[in-house]
This record gives structure tokens, sequence and C-alpha cells, in this order.
């Protein structure tokens, strides 16, 4: 089975429910199917870097309890909405709501604003206008989950209504882009979601996700995790994912908070330049990043040594930064063998990284750690 297509977002962007939220960083249910069905999991899953909720979705559709954390708090929020359950009227009152979403349209009164930029700039005067009423419009929907559905379809579709790609870790403008009008774009992503919650419902129990740190987390057990951690390729989600964040919270310094609370795995002004796992120390001295990338990573392992029944799985990819290229699946081996874990690669795909001036092969893996 060809199992490395299941490693990126690729196939979740079609499936109903997982397609809410487009986050080119998670996984397909797939490959968590496929750790599950190994692992046999009577009772409990767990995510520690949840993302969008795939694994969680995965888990709760196997009957499974899942628990879920990440330091995003618009991950935690897209989680929550794909992972609740909705009943014959929330989804006949979000089908209300929608019919008359624009109707007795006011003026909004709510600033929104970035940290690092003013979102007008990405945004013609108009969709910045919609995207403000909207916001409000979501709070004062009465029932509750259809406001929290309304909130998630108008966070979803701010790349296809604004000028800006999100172009690795940045976001980069565009002007010459075709930007859908945000009223157009809002009702097609409702029209989905309700369509889904119509004909393709995920049963099971409804997981439970939380906003907490990895690296400092143990409370909570369960047989297994199956999780992808930030890759060491110096993206920033709060800045990738800062415009939706920023929105979200309607707080200019969202993005701020979280990235103090991230896993560092891009390059920040002042590295510690100490404590590093000794399986990293002579790559530490010449990259500090990845000394602290895998710092991070040996807490968080450490704490799912403590956490977890019998181990489990991180699908991770390796890197390339200035040329030289960390075998990061091999090196969480390594930790995770002196931390107690049994650690084998069973599955791994190659892709070409364009990593100017050359194109190098890097793997991505998945890296099982039994008990
Ligand atoms: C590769 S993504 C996970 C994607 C997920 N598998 C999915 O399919 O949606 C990594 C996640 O780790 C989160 N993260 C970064 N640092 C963290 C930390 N210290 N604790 C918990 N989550 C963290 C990021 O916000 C991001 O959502």
């Amino acid at each position: 089975m060809d199992l490395g297509n299941y490693f990126t977002f690729e196939i979740s962007k079609d499936l109903p429910v997982h397609r809410w939220f487009y986050y080119k960083e998670g996984y397909a249910p797939q490959i968590v199917n496929h750790f599950i069905a190994e692992f046999q999991p009577k009772q409990s899953i767990f995510d520690p870097f949840a993302g969008v909720g795939t694994t969680l979705l995965a888990g709760k559709a196997k009957g499974l309890k899942a628990i879920g954390i990440d330091v995003s708090p618009l991950a935690v929020f897209v989680s929550q909405v794909k992972c609740a359950d909705y009943s014959t009227k929330d989804i006949q009152d979000a089908k209300e709501e929608l019919k008359n979403a624009f109707q007795e349209r006011k003026e909004p009164t709510y600033i929104w604003d970035f940290e690092l930029f003013s979102p007008k700039k990405f945004f013609s005067k108009r969709a910045y206008n919609d995207i403000c009423f909207l916001r409000e419009r979501a709070e004062e929907i009465e029932n509750e989950k259809v406001g929290a559905l309304f909130l998630l379809a108008l966070l979803s579709v701010l790349p296809q209504v604004g000028f800006f790609i999100k172009d690795g870790g940045v976001l980069r403008e565009q002007k010459s882009k075709s930007a859908m009008p945000v009223k157009d774009a809002f009702k097609r992503k409702m029209k989905q979601i309700i369509s889904d919650l119509e004909s393709s419902p995920i049963h099971g129990q409804i997981p439970e996700v939380r906003l907490a740190d990895a690296r400092n987390f143990t409370d909570a057990s369960a047989e297994i995790f199956i999780t992808s951690p930030p890759y060491l390729n110096n993206i920033d989600y709060s800045k990738v994912y800062g415009l939706e964040l920023s929105l979200f919270e309607m707080d200019k310094n969202a993005s701020y908070r979280m990235r103090n609370q991230s896993v560092r795995s891009f390059i920040t002004k002042e590295p510690q330049r100490s404590g590093y796992p000794e399986e990293v120390e002579e790559l530490a001295a010449r990259l500090p990043v990845a000394g602290e990338y895998f710092a991070d990573m040996e807490k968080v392992l450490k704490n799912l040594y403590k956490i977890s029944e019998h181990g489990g799985v991180f699908i991770v990819g390796n890197s390339v930064i200035r040329e030289e290229h960390i075998l990061v699946d091999e090196i969480l081996a390594k930790i995770g063998e002196r931390i107690g874990f049994e650690c084998t690669i069973p599955l791994y795909m190659e892709r070409t990284a364009d990593v100017r001036p050359a194109k190098v092969k890097v793997r991505e893996s998945a890296v099982v750690f039994k008990k």
C-alpha cells in the first residue's frame, strides 16, 4: 500500500468534514487508520499536536475516546467544531441562518488588525468590511453551534478572498490573484458544511480538545498516540495562520502569544544555546535551531512515554537547513530509544526539496515508538 500519499493533506481536502478547513501541514485519516489497525487500541488515542483534528476524527470514527492538544487557539477551535455532533435542529438552524445571513446588513463595528501588518493590505475594502460584518454576525447567532460553524466557514475562506498566498513559511502578497467575493465563498463553504453534516456525519464519542503545550503536558492518559509534530522547516504557524488567528481571537496580538508557546521549529532571534540532547550536540553547535527543536521533541517524547500505554507514531519530515541534510526521523528514533521506547521507521516516502541552489531528496517518515 502506498501510504506515502497519506502523509499530506491532499486527500483530506476532498473528504467530508476533514475538508472544512484547509491545513497544508495536516495529513490524511488513512494513515491514522493504518496505525490504529497495527496498535489495536480498544479505548483511547491521543494527539499532542492535534492541528485541525485528523487523528481525533479518525479516532472518533473508530469508536475510540480521542484526546488532542495544540498551542494554536485556531487549531483547537477548528478541531472542536469538526469533532462536535450536530442535531437535525442544528442543521435546520444553520440553513435558516445562512438564508438570512446578509439581510439587515449593518456597518461592522469590529476593527480587524494583525500583529505583523494591517489585513487591509491583503483584502479589498469591500472584502475587509464583509469579513468584519460576518465575524460580528457569527457572534450574534443564538444557536452557539451554528455560530461556531459560521465562524469556521469565514476563517476557512480567507485565503480565497484575499490577494495573498501562503508560500512555505510566509504570507506573500499577490495582487494579480483573482479573489472571490466574500459572500460567495462564505455561502459555498457553509453549503459544503451543511451537506457533509446531512450526508456523511462522523459518529462516535466526542473528542476532547484542549489548548496546551505538548512540551509540558502530562495531564491525560491514552493507549496510543498518533501525531505529526511541526517539521524542522522554518514554518511558523503563528505567522502562516496569523490572519485567521487574529480574526478568530479578535486580537491583534494572538499570533505573538502563540509563537512563544510553539515548538521551536523555526529560526528565532535569540537561540537558547544550551540543554541540547546528546544525540545532536555537534549538530546544534553549527545549527542552534536544530538543537532547540530536538530539545523540545525530547520533552514531548518523555511526556508521551508517561501518557501512553503502548507508545505511538510520529509522521515527520527530514530537513535541509543551510545545505545540511538533517535526518530528523533517525534522530527522533535515537532519542526515543534513550527514553525507553523501541523505535522503528517502517514507512517513508521520498520527495524532492528545492533547496536552492540544489535539489535534494528528503524523506517523510512514520517513526514508531513502541513501549
Ligand atoms: C504538523 S501540524 C499537525 C497537523 C495534524 N496532524 C492534522 O492533520 O491536522 C503541527 C501542529 O503542532 C502545533 N504545535 C506547535 N507547537 C506545539 C506545542 N508546543 N504543543 C502543542 N502543539 C504545538 C501547531 O500549532 C500545529 O497545529
